[in-house]
């Protein structure tokens, strides 16, 4: 399993395409937020499965690039929604030229993404498409949670999972799963690596939760404190009410509840709050224990131990990331 040489033949046929065309406020932003950059994990976790089961894993390039256009298109229209003015340490598409942009761009991208599947036969076309709908569906659902929880204030932390599993971990999941029809992977098979992708998803998307709120400014490439500043109920936020005394609950509650004019003082508060409850240590429990489970669904693939070994790799080096 070679991540160097998935991710650059991923970015070589990236960049073979031709986003840029006429009407150029349309495309360009498709180009600019498209070679941005990025980790491109989802892309790489579908080369990853069409290896796994069919050793051509070249094979699988549009169906990769169908996931990342896609996932692009989601975090464009997500800043305009969460209010965020970086995006991968650069201006996101709706700052740089404006809401409306962003939003029609994003709606090519999404169609965009469909087309890639056009380039496989139709048996196989018709899963992506079936398993690509899905997901994009359930995609709006958490996004939809995830805004109605920042006006709410009685959100658990079991509704919380399930809005995270909804906007991030079932794209991760679905990655995975369309490299294994692409490889023409046996359903049950395909599904055992679906859930692997779904526990890995939650511990990812709780990973970059916390680093919302504790990341490095300089390296992180998103606005640090952005889901504090946005009412946003993390786990960080929901685990802090949780456990932390009489006086930070009101605090927390008081300052979620828009009673905070100035950002960064609101940001410093609670990041404090955070800290002195021990939430970072509970967040990296949480993350573990999702990793872990993840790696269970390993014990049921047909695969050989160093493709295992590979993908237990994959989801080590996830939690230990700054970006
Ligand atoms: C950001 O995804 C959105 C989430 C689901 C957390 P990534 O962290 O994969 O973003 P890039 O593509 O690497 O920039
Ligand atoms: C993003 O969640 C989920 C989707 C884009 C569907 P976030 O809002 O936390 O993602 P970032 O932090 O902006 O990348
Ligand atoms: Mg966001
Ligand atoms: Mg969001
Ligand atoms: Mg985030």
């Amino acid at each position: 399993m070679d991540l160097l040489s998935y991710q650059s033949d991923f970015i070589s046929y990236l960049e073979s395409q031709k986003f840029t065309r006429e009407p150029k406020n349309l495309y360009e932003p498709i180009g600019y937020i498209l070679q941005l950059g990025g980790k491109r994990i989802r892309p790489i976790l579908t080369l990853i499965a069409a290896d796994i089961f069919s050793g051509d894993y070249k094979e699988a390039l549009p169906a990769a690039l169908a996931v990342e256009v896609f996932h692009n298109f989601t975090l464009v229209h997500d800043d305009i929604m969460d209010d965020a003015p970086l995006r991968r340490g650069n201006k996101t598409v709706h700052e740089k030229w404006n809401i409306n942009t962003g939003i029609l761009s994003g709606d090519a991208m999404l169609i965009l993404a469909y087309q890639y599947f056009e380039n496989y036969e139709p048996i196989v076309f018709q899963k992506l498409a079936q398993l690509f709908s899905k997901t994009a569906l359930e995609v709006c659902d958490g996004q939809q949670l995830d805004v109605d929880f920042e006006t709410r204030n009685d959100v658990t932390i079991d509704e919380y999972i399930k809005m995270i599993t909804l906007k991030t971990s079932v794209l991760v999941a679905a990655a995975l799963k369309m490299g294994a029809i692409v490889a023409k992977a046996n359903e049950e098979q395909a599904q055992h690596l679906y859930n692997y992708g779904l526990n890995l998803g939650i511990a990812f998307q709780l990973q970059d939760d916390y680093l919302d709120t504790f990341g490095d400014p300089e390296s992180f490439g998103k606005q640090v404190g952005g889901d504090i500043i946005e009412n946003k109920k993390t786990f960080l936020y929901l685990k802090a009410l949780e456990v932390s005394n009489t006086t930070d609950k009101e605090s927390l509650q008081a300052l979620y509840n828009g009673k905070q004019k100035n950002n960064s003082d609101k940001v410093a508060t609670v990041s404090r709050i955070f800290k002195s409850n021990n939430i970072p240590q509970e967040t990296f429990k949480l993350i573990e224990y999702y990793t872990n489970k993840s790696f269970e669904s390993l014990n049921h693939l047909q695969i050989s131990k160093q493709q295992k070994e590979g993908l237990r790799a994959f989801g080590e080096n996830l939690m230990s990331r700054k970006v």
